[in-house]
């Protein structure tokens, strides 16, 4: 990437608390225009509340954001929506029954008039929906029907389609593809590319390396709300990404947890795994940005 170029969006320095909770804390990270950036770390790391702060959900508790080159301070996720930050959630806030252009549109709706009355225009939406969505690549024989008579991976590219029309310049995704098939997250991924060819900014949040990795530009790491840095694609390979996504911790526990269940082949599989990706250590600068995290939580 061409780090002269100002950042689309960047926060230097963030923390959130919530009480006595410390989601984010010390947190810097850009997004360029035409770039995914993804948004790594274990459960609970932060990712989530880094991307409501980002979309007018939360304000920062202390730090810099700026959009644009600029310093704001959103009130609300519209307010972050009309900047051009367009927020896709796992849950969608799609209505089922709802038909496809209903829901492509919703709170935006082209209107008619008759007389003094306003109408939506069905005719108009229907035309306009289908159009978006096969410029993504969906092919929707009818955009009368039920936005629920979709697959997950199809209602996602709805919500990315309809970010894309709408104008906006930044799409955050939060774990887009953790509840899809292979097929449908390759689906997904793809108008994810299509979204960056466009020049739109991309942030995605994902716990799957294999779905990170060929998408991704660059790669933020969390960890417990502070990060372990971003790297470029050429920094950082696959095999140190699966590596330190899948926590040497967490799978010396699922191994004990199978051999209570005497699952000799399952321990044997995971070791081979645990073996292969150990072949591959990680980077001694995020060993010691890791460390120096496990430190200052116990104090
Ligand atoms: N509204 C809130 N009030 C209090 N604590 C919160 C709130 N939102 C998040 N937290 C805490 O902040 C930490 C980070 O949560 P967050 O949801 O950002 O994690 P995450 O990285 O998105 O995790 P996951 O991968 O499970 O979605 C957690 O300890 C969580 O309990
Ligand atoms: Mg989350």
């Amino acid at each position: 990437m061409a780090e002269q170029r100002t950042p689309i969006l960047e926060v230097r320095d963030i923390s959130k608390h919530f009480g006595t909770v410390i989601a984010l804390n010390g947190v810097s990270m850009s997004l360029y225009a035409g770039e995914v950036m993804c948004l790594l770390g274990d459960n609970g790391a932060g990712k989530s509340t880094l991307i409501k702060t980002l979309s007018g959900v939360h304000k920062p508790s202390s730090g810099e954001y700026l959009f644009e080159g600029r310093p704001v301070d959103f009130d609300s996720p519209r307010d972050a929506l009309d900047a051009g930050i367009a927020t896709v959630y796992q849950d969608l806030a799609m209505i089922p029954l709802m038909s496809i252009s209903r829901n492509f549109f919703m709170g935006s709706e082209p209107t008619t008039r008759l007389g003094p009355m306003k109408f939506f225009d069905v005719n108009k939406a229907n035309h306009i929906a289908r159009e978006e969505l096969a410029k993504m690549g969906i092919d929707v024989r009818d955009p009368d029907q039920p936005v629920g008579t979709l697959s997950g991976g199809e209602r996602q590219s709805v919500a990315i389609a309809r970010a894309v029309y709408f104008g906006a310049k930044v799409l955050i995704l939060d774990e887009p593809t953790s509840a899809l098939g292979v097929k449908q997250a390759g689906t997904v991924l793809r108008y994810v590319a299509q979204a960056r060819a466009r020049g739109i900014g991309v942030i995605f949040i994902t716990h799957n390396p294999h779905h990170a990795y060929p998408i991704g530009n660059r790669f933020t790491i969390l960890k417990r709300g502070r990060t372990l840095g971003t790297f470029t694609k050429t920094e950082l390979s696959r095999e140190e990404m699966i590596h330190m996504m899948s926590g040497g911790d967490e799978l010396e526990r699922l191994e004990h947890e199978l051999r209570e269940f005497e699952d000799d082949q399952a321990v044997n599989e995971l070791r081979e795994g645990v073996h292969e990706e150990n072949q591959t250590p990680l980077k001694p600068e995020v060993i010691q940005r890791s460390a120096e995290i496990d430190e200052a939580d116990e104090i």
